[in-house]
């Protein structure tokens, strides 16, 4: 899976991609108001991280603010049963933003779940002594351990959005269970839970394969399309901070029928158009 078509499919399917050109707020106003059933999205973090053109930087109360501003557009927008997937992260020096993000954002949204998306494990099993799996990060500090995972928190307008929650479900791994326990209905599956272990695609370069310093795997954005709990050929999907198009190729993946896009940067919403073989909208 490591070439750049199987990590951008652009399978023949009918996914309608709009894919727009400037800020997400100034576009979302052009949206007509509850006609997206679910966000899948990666706003910057403000940790400093070096993108080519947006200034990762603000200082913490222009972040929040501006963080509601985007929020409630996304609002306006989402129709009532609709989700909005946030993934954020802190880091080891500031690991409160998350945090303060969510406490925010509640005024907008109701966190219905929180989600962990774990990028690196390691187990032990009486069956394996040991296994460490996915993309580790080492840092250098004898105050920090290596930080391994990232939010996904899962807001709604009312807190009762049905999931789909098998849709991501996984196989037991003693069988037993599966009469012991009446709610499985004779199926070999359970819920996932909220710690998703989904390791980025290796790659050989950066810039070649993944031309973005700050990205979330297709898979990620996928279970969130699985979990939501929409027929995907009647959803209306978007990602307001679309980077390099990770969510766009995920809605191709699973046939959503219409995907809206906005990057700031015209550098990475081409790449995004690239890959998915599409235009760029350059008006809003
Ligand atoms: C964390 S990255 C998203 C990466 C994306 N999930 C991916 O996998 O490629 C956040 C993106 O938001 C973009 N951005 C920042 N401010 C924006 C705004 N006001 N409107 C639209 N995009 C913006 C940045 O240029 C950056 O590419």
């Amino acid at each position: 899976m490591n070439s750049e078509a199987e990590l951008f499919p652009t399978s023949p399917n009918n996914t309608r991609l709009d894919l727009y050109l400037g800020d997400c707020v100034a576009g979302l106003a052009n949206i007509p108001e509850k006609s997206v059933d679910l966000v899948v999205t990666s706003p910057p973090y403000n940790l400093g991280i070096k993108y080519s053109k947006y200034k990762d930087q603000r200082t913490p109360e222009e972040y929040l603010t501006w963080s509601c501003e985007w929020a409630e557009a996304v609002k306006r927008v989402l129709k009532d049963d609709g989700a909005l997937f946030l993934n954020v992260a802190g880091s080891p020096k500031q690991p409160y933003m998350p945090h303060e993000l969510i406490l925010r954002l509640r005024d907008i949204f109701i966190l219905q779940n929180t989600l962990h998306w774990i990028k690196s494990i390691s187990v032990k099993t009486p069956d394996v002594p040991h296994l460490s799996a996915g993309h580790f990060k080492p840092i250098n500090s004898k105050r920090y351990i290596t930080d391994c995972h990232e939010y996904l928190f899962h807001l709604t307008k009312t807190g009762d959005n049905a999931l789909d929650r098998l849709a991501v479900g996984v196989p037991y791994t003693y069988k037993s269970n599966i009469a012991r326990w009446g709610h499985t209905d004779g199926k070999d599956k359970r819920c996932r839970g909220n710690n998703w272990f989904v390791p980025y695609q290796t790659i050989k370069s950066r810039k070649g394969e993944r031309p973005h310093p700050a990205t979330f795997p297709i898979e990620l954005a996928e279970n969130c399309i699985k979990l939501h709990n929409t027929e995907a050929s009647q959803t209306t999907m978007l990602d307001p901070f679309l980077g390099i198009g990770h969510s766009a190729s995920a809605a191709v993946q699973q046939n959503v029928e219409h995907f809206i896009g906005f990057e700031i940067d015209e550098e990475y919403l081409n790449v995004a158009c690239e890959r998915l073989a599409t235009q760029p909208i350059k008006e809003i």
